[in-house]
């Protein structure tokens, strides 16, 4: 190995002691009290809590949309913490992609064009753009919608645009905050599967959820409270009594 090659070798994010507080109305909260997590290639992390633990916003730092009070990051082994905006969109770009519950896809912009978005500025040639966003469409099973735009598909078809944006740029990353949210039970499960399929294939995966069956899906759940990491183990366990804020049992089992 050499010394360039010191990245392969360190987990893929290392979070430790990250704290983030938001002052409004002159009332300081700190949402994020001190976390600390390691994410590993090939994770499929399900991060889970009550509403306002800070769930998002340790995505958000994840993701480098947002940035820690203190605390250090490095992903792929490099500080990412204190970057600015453009260093920050460079490393985004590179390594991150995103699914939203809102989708937030182009209205007027086809499926096609808005999987070919990321790439817009990149200098890569339209046409290989444009064969790379037909086979991500494929995989996702849109072959047959390229053509149309978001408000001639349904809300499990969009998610699925916005996934295949998300892989464009081949992320090592994919970050989703509640990405079926808006979606019934059957599509879900649809999205989950590809979740599941993009996973195998070598992408790490977090995933910000209040649904049991996403956070079934993951390999491994992380749970905070409060803006801390109250538990982190195995594979959440089927709900007894609703997505309730305590401790989970798997808190003891550990890393996979
Ligand atoms: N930009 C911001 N400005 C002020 N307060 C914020 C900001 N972002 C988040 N917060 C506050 O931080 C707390 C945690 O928010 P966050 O969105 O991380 O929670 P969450 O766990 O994702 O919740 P939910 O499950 O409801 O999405 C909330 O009290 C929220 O009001
Ligand atoms: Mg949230």
């Amino acid at each position: 190995m050499t010394p360039g090659d010191a990245h392969i070798a360190a987990p893929l994010a290392e979070l430790r002691d990250i704290t983030r507080s938001f002052v409004q109305a002159g009332r300081e909260t700190r949402v994020l009290r001190g976390i600390s997590l390691t994410l590993h290639r090939g994770d499929f992390l399900a991060l889970v809590g009550s509403s306002g633990s800070g769930k998002s916003t340790l995505l958000h730092i994840l993701g480098l949309l947002d940035q820690p009070d203190s605390g250090t990051y490095a992903l792929n082994g490099r500080d990412v913490a204190g970057l600015d905006d453009e260093a920050a969109s460079l490393v985004r770009s590179r390594f991150i992609g995103f699914v939203f519950q809102s989708f937030y896809l182009m209205p007027r912009a086809s499926a096609l064009e808005n999987v070919m978005l990321p790439g817009m500025y990149t200098g890569e040639r339209l046409s290989s753009m444009r064969e790379r966003a037909m086979a991500l469409l494929d995989q996702v099973g849109l072959a047959d919608r390229v053509g149309h735009i978001p408000a001639q598909l349904s809300g499990g078809q969009q998610q699925r645009v916005s996934l295949a944006r998300a892989l464009f740029n081949e992320p090592d990353l994919l970050l989703a905050d509640e990405p079926t949210g808006q979606l019934d039970a059957a599509t879900s499960e649809d999205i989950l599967a590809l979740f599941q399929e993009i996973n195998a294939s070598g992408t790490s995966i977090v995933v910000v959820t209040h649904d049991p069956q996403t956070a079934q899906a993951a390999r491994r759940s992380v749970r905070v409270h409060d803006g801390l990491v109250v538990a982190d183990g195995g594979p959440a366990p089927a709900p007894a009594c609703g997505d309730g804020d305590a401790p989970s049992a798997t808190a003891s089992a550990g890393l996979p």
